[in-house]
């Protein structure tokens, strides 16, 4: 809801307020909500205007808008024009946004150039995610050079935040960092292009007062900034596209709009994740797989990699089949003449010596059996040892005359050609269509370099190949509405609201292990909900790290996601076929609940997990992973989370006889000792021991 009085505008969510005063540009107020009564404008305390005035007015400070101007100068100085409120929320021009029922304010600034900003706040009427863009108009009659456009700049009011960032590398993401911010200037920001696995833009800021989370709904160069200003006691926070190598030539009559940026504020950590989750399920997730249960999935790729034939793949089929899975995979190596990763990357034409005849024939015996069929893809890309290579050279991502970088032995394509979206909305359609698959695996294995578009200006280059990505997944999401796609960038190297606008689901690391998982899944449920992130079983000895874990240890860390297993499913014994089935099958009786539950993370000395909750909290699953393990210590502990404090509880144990009842309000204040999981669950040196309990409402 958003309340107008006078220049003062009230945004309110189900349990934040945002005060802000249009004509001054000042935030007022940031935080829970607050029925505000009198004068809020004696609430101020933060001195500069959130609106740029980059070189003016003894202006130092890092802006949100940098912009060569039309009168030859980089100062620009945005006066206030007019307010407005939308009932519907705008479009973002050629990128994805948030959607769904609610109003939006919209703020006016002129420069006397006639450069035009316009900043949109949307409150959604469910929820407390406050979505936030900026767009510049170029009135003039000069061009302009954009040097900088950030969707948001939030002031808070004092120094003391604790700054919180999800870091880490290629099968490694999303690790939990923080750090006071202390005095200056502090970015976390992505140059590859993509989001990347080191640096995602989901960030957090903490004190006393609670935690403000923000992020960006883009899927390229981004940039977090915080600068804490000790002279005036604030701290700015900026999020938004990178600048890096921005420079973006805005013609008279056109308009630039900026990604949409995202921000929340509650009082501590696990609100703010439930709150986050709440957000991307309902207002970033769409289409026809938002509120469908996953299928379980079995993928070919830690299987196989690149040496299988239609035997194997059958073989993996019929195993999968009887497991009770429910989509078979074919992963990378099934085009071309793909037998490695130096080439055909571009030919997605069959490699019919290696599937036995046509993909269509492949896919149409494996539904025979009773599955659905997915397939790879990695669009975005190109071999030079390809056809699409020798033809089209000239579509590759590379600069004339000079020898680019290879990654992966593979380049990119050159997205921002509207030939080369052409070329992919074309051929992998037909991929798509020829084999009826109802399940896609989009993947992207590089990061850029040797950005180069034939007439597009080298600032320009990285955004107009997001909108060229963009504009090739939308149209070909519109022609497949029912397939669903999943993301992927060498695991979770694009895990971003961007796509997850596209991507009901995304690959959330390329590295398998149980263990390991714990502590990717867990960094990347603070911003994101469990509905979107892919978890396998794999093998063991694992193939990232050589652990061992024991099957019902890595089965538990799965359901911390969507269920997939991604091993050669042939080579169970029968204790393991057995195993698993069960697995399977207690999934898919638990599996709404596992996917589309309240999820809190469970965090104690030694012990890491999760549990998931039912919307009635009448049941619930959690996972106890005991991570470190040494003869004769203390008795783990953990304390469970989202249950009803009030009603009594049976818990169990699973594959065990051990289950005790307790009250919600015990099960989540008092110490819970984890000696039967110790005791019972299997173990292997070195490795996690895990549990997994599920509790049953026995009396309200
Ligand atoms: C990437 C993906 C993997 C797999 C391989 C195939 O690494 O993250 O899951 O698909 O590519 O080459």
């Amino acid at each position: 809801m958003i309340k107008k009085n006078g220049n003062i505008f009230r945004l309110e969510t189900e349990n934040t307020t945002l005060i802000l005063r249009a004509d001054t540009a000042e935030y007022l107020y940031y935080g829970k909500k607050t029925e505000a009564a009198g004068d809020v404008t004696v609430l101020r305390g933060r001195p500069r205007r959130f609106v740029s005035c980059l070189g003016k007015d003894a202006e130092y400070s890092e802006q949100a808008v940098s912009v060569f101007n039309a009168d030859g100068g980089f100062v620009s100085d945005f006066l206030f024009s007019k307010a407005r409120i939308l009932s519907e929320k705008p479009e973002i021009p050629g990128l994805p946004s948030s959607y769904g029922e609610g109003k939006t304010l919209e703020l006016k600034y002129i420069d006397k150039t006639k450069l035009t900003l316009c900043l949109y706040y949307t409150v959604f009427e469910d929820g407390d995610v406050i979505a936030v863009s900026s767009r510049l108009f170029n009135g003039s009659k000069k061009d302009v050079r954009i040097r900088r456009l950030m969707s948001l700049r939030l002031d808070l009011c004092g120094t003391d935040y604790e700054i919180i960032t999800f870091n880490g590398s290629w099968a490694r993401e999303r690790s939990k960092f923080s750090r006071a911010i202390g005095s200056g200037i502090f970015a976390n920001e992505s140059k590859k292009g993509a989001s990347s696995h080191e640096n995602n833009p989901f960030v957090m800021v903490r004190n006393d007062a609670g935690v403000y989370a923000f992020n960006l709904v883009y899927s390229g160069n981004h940039k977090e900034l915080f600068e804490s200003d000790v002279r005036f006691g604030t701290t700015r926070v900026f999020i938004g596209m990178n600048d890096y190598m921005f420079d973006w030539k805005l013609a008279p009559g056109d308009s630039f709009s900026s990604p949409e940026a995202v921000m929340c504020f509650a009082p501590d950590e696990d609100t703010m994740s439930l709150r986050m989750h709440a957000f991307v399920r309902e207002h970033i997730v769409r289409g026809k797989w938002k509120k469908r249960e996953r299928p379980v999935l079995v993928n070919n790729w830690e299987g196989t990699y690149f040496g299988f034939n239609e035997e194997k793949l059958l073989a993996m089929a019929r195993s999968a089949a009887d497991l009770g899975a429910e989509l078979f995979v074919l992963d990378d190596g099934w085009f071309g003449r793909r037998d490695d990763s130096s080439s055909s990357l571009g030919d997605w034409c069959d490699y019919s010596e290696k599937l036995g005849g046509s993909l269509a024939s492949l896919a149409d015996k494996i539904r025979a059996l009773g599955l659905s069929f997915g397939i790879w893809v990695e669009p975005e890309m190109i071999s030079e040892n390809s056809d699409l290579y020798r033809s089209h050279p000239n579509f590759a991502m590379k600069i004339p005359g000079r020898e680019p970088f290879r990654q992966r032995n593979q380049l990119m394509l050159n997205l921002a050609d509207e030939r080369v979206q052409n070329y992919i909305v074309r051929t992998i359609g037909d991929v798509i269509a020829r084999s009826g698959a109802s399940y896609v695996k989009w993947d992207f294995n590089r990061a850029f370099t040797d950005c180069y578009g034939k007439g597009i200006l080298p600032g320009e280059y990285y955004h107009r190949y997001m909108l060229g990505y963009y504009s090739v997944v939308s149209r070909l999401m519109k022609k497949f509405p029912f397939v669903l796609f999943e993301g992927c960038a060498g695991g979770g190297g694009r895990f971003d609201l961007g796509n997850m606008c596209y991507f009901p689901q995304f690959w959330t690391s390329d590295d398998t292990d149980a263990r390991e998982r714990t502590e990717i899944q867990a960094g990347s449920s603070y911003g994101y909900p469990q509905t979107v992130m892919g978890a396998h079983v794999s093998a063991c000895p694992n193939h990232q790290t050589g652990n061992n874990t024991p099957l019902s240890a890595r089965f538990n860390v799965a359901c911390g996601g969507l269920l997939g297993y991604e091993l050669d499913v042939t080579m169970f014994s029968d204790e393991e076929r057995r195993a698993v089935s069960e697995q399977i099958s207690f999934y898919k009786e638990n599996r709404k609940l596992l996917q589309f539950g309240e999820h809190y993370r469970l965090e104690a000395e030694n012990v890491r997990g999760f549990i998931t909750v039912g919307k009635d909290r009448s049941e619930a699953v959690a996972v106890v992973n005991v991570v470190a393990y040494r003869p004769a210590m203390p008795v783990p502990v953990v304390r469970f989370k989202g249950l009803n404090a009030s009603a009594l509880y049976e818990v169990g144990l699973r594959g065990t006889d051990f289950r005790f009842v307790l009250s919600g309000d015990l099960l989540m204040n008092g110490n819970i000792p984890l000696d039967s999981v110790l005791r019972l669950m299997p173990r292997e040196s070195g490795s996690i021991v895990s549990g997994m309990f599920i509790f049953r409402k026995v009396r309200s």
